[in-house]
């Protein structure tokens, strides 16, 4: 497995394990979803440009640093909305893209239904948004209408991921980064990742 990165640290572990109990609701769910995305992002946009800018504190003039707006958040419908919340109360101004995309029960294999994208986004760091990595055809797929659209960075933050969604992205976008908070063991026959965390969609929305 190639550019896949694992973030470590206490907090997303304790939360990520929340995640995965089955007996906790969809309140809890929610909160610890957020606090799992915003980790992860701060992971993502570690190397994001910043400008210098000077400031007056209270006490005296100094310079600070501003990060560079060149960002685009993707979430993909339903379950990356869940990710969407935490990540624009860190960048409130980001635009987003939306695409809409549903795996079918029997097959796993996911129908598009909605996809509407800013306009210039040739020149912008995307973060394409979805808590899991399955088989990998949801996010190639989004990737895949990305670049149709000029994108020319894309990087993938996912809560959970499987070794066959990991290897999906690498073979079809080499270019692609992915950070996870978790590299699962496998997929079982309903290409559900095991141990996982269930449906994610339903988990989150209470459906
Ligand atoms: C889930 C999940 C991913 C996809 C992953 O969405 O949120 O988008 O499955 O599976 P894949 O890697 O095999 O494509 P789902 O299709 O269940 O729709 P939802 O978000 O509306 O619940
Ligand atoms: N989508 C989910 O919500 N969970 C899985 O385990 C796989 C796809």
């Amino acid at each position: 497995m190639k550019n896949v990165k694992l973030v470590n640290h206490a907090l997303l572990q304790h939360s990520l394990t929340i995640l995965r109990d089955r007996s906790t609701g969809t309140e809890a769910f929610r909160h610890h979803t957020a606090i799992v995305s915003q980790i992860l992002l701060m992971h993502a946009t570690k190397n994001m440009k910043v400008m210098e800018k000077n400031i007056q504190t209270p006490i005296c003039s100094t310079h600070g640093h501003e990060i560079s707006r060149s960002m685009v958040f993707v979430p993909v419908l339903r379950a990356g909305i869940s990710m969407l919340f935490p990540a624009r109360d860190f960048l409130p101004w980001t635009p987003v893209g939306f695409i809409g995309l549903e795996r079918d029960e029997e097959t796993a294999v996911a129908r598009q239904y909605y996809q509407k994208f800013p306009n210039k986004i040739d020149n912008k760091t995307i973060f394409v948004l979805d808590p899991m990595l399955a088989t990998g055809g949801s996010v190639s797929d989004t990737i895949t209408r990305l670049k149709e659209k000029g994108a020319r960075k894309i990087k993938v933050i996912c809560i959970v991921s499987a070794p066959e969604g990991i290897k999906y992205i690498n073979k079809h976008h080499p270019d692609v980064a992915i950070i996870t908070s978790a590299i699962d063991d496998h997929l079982d026959e309903k290409k559900y990742i095991v141990p996982g965390l269930g449906d994610f969609g339903d988990r989150y929305f209470g459906t």
